[in-house]
């Protein structure tokens, strides 16, 4: 089975193929009625012109002549045509609209300006009329002739505005379920986990004051244990509700989160935590939140390198104006590809045996959408290592 991000995208191209050819084809169709109705027109406007000839050529009066005035010329029911002599005084037009209420003055003005639009499109027809007189027929495409030409690009219009409104309101809503889903989860662990924590907590405090436990390792072992599951409560807390964000110092929590894993990994692997602010400088966090997205990314660290390097935390000015505090996060490890550097934050991504691919996207979440922050990878190359680079507000 492909993997599912492999599939996706397959799918998405799928549909780009698929609205492609179905623009190809009514573009290549419409050009193809567009051609057709145009050489209809053409002949329409040729037998007119015929007609005119023989009506002009000739003295008489009857059926015949009534048959023509009247089925030939009122069969061009749509081109728009002016008969005009010489000297381009306008003597019959015919499927012009021309707006209401124009004195006689300004319809001549009217039919003159089209004249000179139908002088652009088509060379007049000239129909010779004796004693070396000439007559002129102007002549355009039709409103229906017109329009079909533009329908296609009015076509591809609809169709890209419909396919980015389908866009925006399926990943809005994608995006919200999954919004719901996320914070739910975290609420309800974090309720569940309360309860025998609570009470684990009581469990320790007696044992610490019973006589019968004392100067037992356990406890102390118990206590560690319990204080962990009730960081990770205040985590799933903070992460199902709003999260209440204080100035800190980003030095303090770095290197708090880093005790912390220290002495879980091997020792192989060196921390270091640099800062180049002034050491009063703060930024705008929630603890417990802020040190699950640095677990995170040096848990990663860890993994890249196979249990030896170093992990480097760099705190610094950065960001919009440099006026943003980044915290840089660079490992010595195996490097993640430039294809992958967004990849990497989509739920689900991953390349281990045993990973959910959630720590990523989790960290991004925090960042960006609980600390108006922003978490990306810096600097990256295959075999060198990797730096992210979280950007917080001051
Ligand atoms: N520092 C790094 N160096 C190289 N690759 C990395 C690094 N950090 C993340 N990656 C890549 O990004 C993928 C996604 O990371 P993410 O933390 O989201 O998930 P995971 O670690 O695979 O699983 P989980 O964190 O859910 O246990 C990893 O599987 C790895 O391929
Ligand atoms: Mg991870």
């Amino acid at each position: 089975m492909l993997p599912i991000y492999d599939q996706k995208s397959r799918i998405k191209l799928l549909i780009v193929v698929l609205a492609l050819v179905i623009g190809a084809v009514t573009v290549v169709y419409t050009n193809l009625l567009v051609s057709r109705l145009a050489e209809r027109e053409q002949q329409q406007i040729d037998r007119y012109a015929r007609t005119q000839r023989f009506l002009i050529g000739t003295e008489q009066e009857d059926a015949t002549t009534d048959f023509l005035r009247t089925e030939i010329i009122m069969e061009n029911s749509n081109v728009p045509v002016i008969l005009a002599d010489g000297d381009g005084n306008i003597v019959d037009s015919r499927n012009i609209t021309m707006p209401s209420g124009l004195n006689e003055a300004r319809r001549q003005a009217f039919l003159q300006n089209e004249m000179e639009d139908m002088k652009e499109q088509h060379p007049p027809i000239v129909i010779k009329i004796g004693g070396g007189l000439r007559n002129y027929i102007y002549y355009k495409d039709s409103l229906i002739l017109t329009q079909l030409r533009t329908y296609p690009l009015v076509q591809l219009g609809v169709i890209a505005s419909l396919a980015v409104i389908a866009y925006l309101v399926f990943s809005t809503s994608r995006r919200a379920e999954q919004n719901r889903v996320w914070v739910g989860l975290a609420k309800e662990t974090a309720h569940q986990l309360g309860t025998p924590l609570s009470s684990m907590l009581a469990w320790v405090d007696y044992m610490r004051s019973s006589e019968r436990f004392a100067g037992e390792e356990v406890v102390e072992e118990l206590d560690k244990d319990v204080k962990r599951l009730q960081i990770i409560t205040e985590r799933f807390s903070n992460i199902g509700s709003v999260p209440v964000l204080k100035d800190e110092n980003i030095r303090d929590v770095a290197e708090r989160a880093i005790d912390y894993l220290k002495v879980r990994v091997s020792r192989k692997v060196a921390f270091k935590v640099e800062s180049l602010l002034d050491p009063e400088t703060t930024a705008k966090v929630n603890i417990p939140l802020l040190e699950w997205v640095i677990e995170n990314i040096c848990k990663n660290a860890v993994d890249a390198m196979d249990g030896r390097g170093s992990i480097t935390l760099i705190i610094r000015h950065g960001g919009r104006n440099n006026r943003q505090i980044a915290l840089d996060i660079t490992d010595t490890g195996k490097g993640i590809p430039k294809s992958k550097f967004e990849t990497v934050f989509q739920p689900g991504y991953t390349t281990k045996k045993r990973g959910w691919g959630l720590g990523l996207a989790l960290a991004k979440r925090i960042i960006e959408n609980y600390h108006k922050g922003r978490l990306y990878v810096r600097w990256s190359e295959v075999g060198k290592g990797t730096t992210f680079r979280v950007l917080l507000n001051g």
